[in-house]
């Protein structure tokens, strides 16, 4: 039995993460975030009413779960607090006894939103299409050892201390863009009050996890955005700036590699993204407009129409290969229902050549053609079904054919937003 189970994003993230760390972290002792903040949006649905989180982790609405926010996560102290708040008034209280955030989290602070705002506005056509969150500019002070952190903001020496290095070259890039300046007392005064609520929740998280290990408690590790927006892994530039793949998750929280991991990769039955970035599956006819209308894909963190394409197997393949995924969470299956023929890319064609498992650069490679494959659809709701024997015969078959393609067991299969619209195949702890 794993007693560390990470659930990672197999493509450009959406893949509905949120509704699996929800379902296996109400079995967890500890849930814990490694990367990314707030341009992840995870919607949960809890009793018909939904519950989009941001940067607390989806473990928060199981009680008795303890959640951390690692140190790799950049955190924004605004909107937590608006989290915090959003949270209390659904009846789920968030004290320091049930969310523990590290002391060396870099900040996402409002010079970094304007920054990210700034030049993706500058960016025109060449733009990335961020959040607008402001993860890019944080991660950059971050390595560039210009970050303020968490432990800096509670204390009022040490926050004006850090600012007065690090902001007067920030306000020249804003003004550079053509921003305007921030001026130090106001962004002190600004930020102190969210310290002073900041510092109950602040822990060596390294510590926390290491000792529920030690103890035999079983920790989830929820990761954010997918594997294809990874700043290494995936379609660069047109990524996220976080490592998301599921080894990372040690490194970021700062513990070692447990004995015994489990990985579950969660994929969407289709392909989804949003923002800009090669997506060679896209369909912008009534394939995709039935998934977009049927699968609601719009962005939770923005909003924005989300791209949608067919499944893409030999990205999927290769999303297995970097997180080392031992099992699989098929989401959303029921949005493909009601389709005659339902289209799935087996493989590429490039330079004469058949490849099988795809590496994300080689989307930029003008010559590459996605090579699809028609499966048989089904016209049943597949929303009240409770077991795999259950479906229709096309969407077993479905099923089969990404499992077989991949080579690792689908554990978990979700054919609606609820929590009891799931159903699994074996339990994904073991
Ligand atoms: P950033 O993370 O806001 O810098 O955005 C970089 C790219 O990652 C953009 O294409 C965003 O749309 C995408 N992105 C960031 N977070 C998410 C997410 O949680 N789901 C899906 N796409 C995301």
């Amino acid at each position: 039995m794993s007693r560390c189970l990470i659930v990672v994003g197999l493509q450009w993230g959406d893949e509905g993460k949120g509704k699996v760390v929800d379902l296996l972290g109400a079995e967890a002792d500890v849930v814990a975030r490694y990367q990314g903040g707030a341009n992840a949006g995870h919607t949960v649905v809890v009793s018909g009413r939904k519950v989009i989180l941001h940067q607390i982790p989806s473990g928060i609405l199981s009680p008795g779960v303890r959640c951390v926010i690692g140190p790799a996560v950049v955190l924004d102290p605004e909107t937590l607090f608006d989290e915090v708040s959003e949270l209390a008034a659904a009846g789920h209280e968030v004290t320091p006894a049930r969310l523990a955030i590290s002391r060396a989290a870099n900040l996402v602070l409002p010079y970094h939103k304007a920054l990210d705002r700034l030049r993706e506005s500058a960016a025109g056509p060449g733009r990335i299409g961020t959040t607008g969150r402001g993860i890019g500019p944080a991660y950059e002070d971050m390595v560039g050892r210009r970050g303020v952190r968490a432990s800096d903001l509670c204390d009022a020496d040490r926050l004006r201390a850090r600012l007065a290095v690090v902001l007067p070259e920030r306000n020249a890039l804003i003004r550079h863009l053509g921003g305007e300046a921030l001026a130090l007392d106001d962004l002190v005064d600004h930020l102190l009050p969210l310290g002073q609520s900041l510092a109950p929740f602040l822990a060596d998280t390294g510590e926390v996890l290491d000792s529920a290990l030690a103890r035999g408690q079983r920790v989830l590790f929820e990761s954010a955005q997918g594997t294809l927006l990874d700043v290494l892994h995936g379609t660069y530039p047109f990524v996220t700036s976080s490592l998301t793949t599921a080894m990372a998750a040690f490194p970021l929280s700062g513990i070692g590699c447990p004995s015994k991991v489990g990985v579950i990769g969660v994929m969407k039955a289709y392909t989804t993204r949003v923002g800009s970035g090669p997506f060679p599956t896209e369909d912008t006819g009534d394939f995709g407009r039935h998934l977009r209308t049927r699968g609601a894909e719009f962005g939770a963190t923005t909003g924005r129409p989300r791209r949608c394409g067919a499944l893409d197997l030999p990205a999927l393949k290769y999303a297995v290969r970097v997180n080392g995924a031992t099992q699989l969470a098929v989401m959303k299956l029921d949005v493909l229902g009601g389709l005659d023929r339902i289209p799935i890319c087996t493989a590429y064609r490039v330079g004469g050549k058949t490849i099988e498992v795809v590496h994300p650069d080689r989307f930029f490679d003008p010559g590459l053609t996605p090579v699809f494959e028609e499966v048989p659809g089904w016209s049943e709701d597949l929303r009240g079904i409770r077991d795999v024997a259950s479906l229709p015969d096309s969407a077993r078959a479905y099923l089969q054919m990404v499992e077989e393609g991949l080579g690792i067991p689908v554990t978990l299969v979700s054919l609606g937003s609820d929590r009891a619209e799931t159903v699994f195949r074996r339990d994904p702890w073991r």
